[in-house]
């Protein structure tokens, strides 16, 4: 199959796109040519696939373990590692998927022990307007940090919550009616973590910075006042942010697109309002827990 595969840049910040691959009959050869790309480029967007559920968890289990959603009400029912984003709605006019998530600029579940690896979304339907990703590259971030700042996180931690009700750099959706019981019952059952503020990847070795305004709502370490650690981390996220390290992802149908959660920070960006609709399925692969450099 690899001698039809075609792969551009998307953008000098991170990301390719790859033609000429059909992910139903993936063979170890292309799948190592895409592993090699994921973690060289860090996002990958696979043009033109038909998937059915079940390729898309066979694709996603090539990476690792795929993870039940917490959100069973919204997974598909035939295969419950599949969460439903859609603003689409069923013949009674009910909700069939998650709206709104991932407005705030984050990374997959850096509020748990082991944070993921990749995700990965296969986009089903796009809205005429809107509905962009936007990514951010966290090596590169990291990689233009002076060497006094870096010295000076070297041997720091970020304490990520899942709670918004802990965090002052996110608005609680409105759409969410029971937002405090909601994000009260979350803290109880996922305790809040710390990780490195700068990580090590566990495969390219490179270090990024690990830090995202919706799920960091602190740094800590040796000698570090809880004042300057907020203005540092107000700072870092300012730097993450910075025009070179990203990429704004425009949608086609029957894009694959997956990213390193371990490198990338991503946030959906929004702009489309029902009937014009957006219906994707996405998977999450499981990580390791952060390592320190
Ligand atoms: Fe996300």
């Amino acid at each position: 199959m690899t001698d039809k595969i075609r792969i551009n840049r998307l953008s000098e910040a991170m990301g390719v796109e790859i033609f000429g691959i059909d992910l139903n009959t993936l063979d170890d050869a292309t799948f190592g040519l895409i592993n090699e790309a994921y973690l060289e480029h860090q996002m990958l967007c696979i043009r033109n696939q038909k998937l059915d559920p079940q390729s898309l968890v066979d694709f996603s289990e090539r990476f690792g373990e795929v993870l039940p959603h917490d959100n069973l009400k919204f997974t598909l029912d035939e295969h419950p590692k599949i969460l439903v984003l859609s603003n689409d709605v069923d013949q009674n006019g009910n909700q069939i998927g998650v709206i709104d998530a991932g407005d705030a600029w984050h990374t997959d579940h850096q509020f748990k022990k082991t944070p993921a690896n990749c995700t990965i979304l296969y986009s089903l339907k796009n809205p005429s307007q809107g509905g962009a990703t936007d990514f951010t590259n966290m090596y590169t971030a990291y990689d233009a940090l002076s060497e006094k700042m870096k010295a000076r996180i070297a041997r720091l931690r970020g304490h990520h919550s899942i709670s918004k009700l802990k965090n002052k750099r996110v608005e609680i959706s409105g759409s969410r009616e029971d937002a405090i019981a909601f994000y009260k019952r979350q803290e109880r059952e996922i305790p809040d973590v710390e990780h490195p503020l700068v990580r090590v990847h566990p495969v390219t070795g490179r270090k990024s910075l690990y830090c995202s305004p919706r799920f960091t709502i602190a740094i800590k370490g040796d000698g570090l006042s809880k004042e300057h650690a907020e203005t540092l981390l107000d700072e870092l996220i300012a730097h993450s942010l910075k025009k070179p390290f990203r990429y704004r992802h425009t949608w086609e149908d029957r894009d694959v697109v997956m990213w390193d959660n371990r490198c990338v920070n991503h946030r959906a960006t929004g702009g489309y309002v029902y009937p014009d609709i957006r219906h994707l399925y996405r998977t999450t692969v499981e990580g390791e827990a952060p390592v320190a450099a």
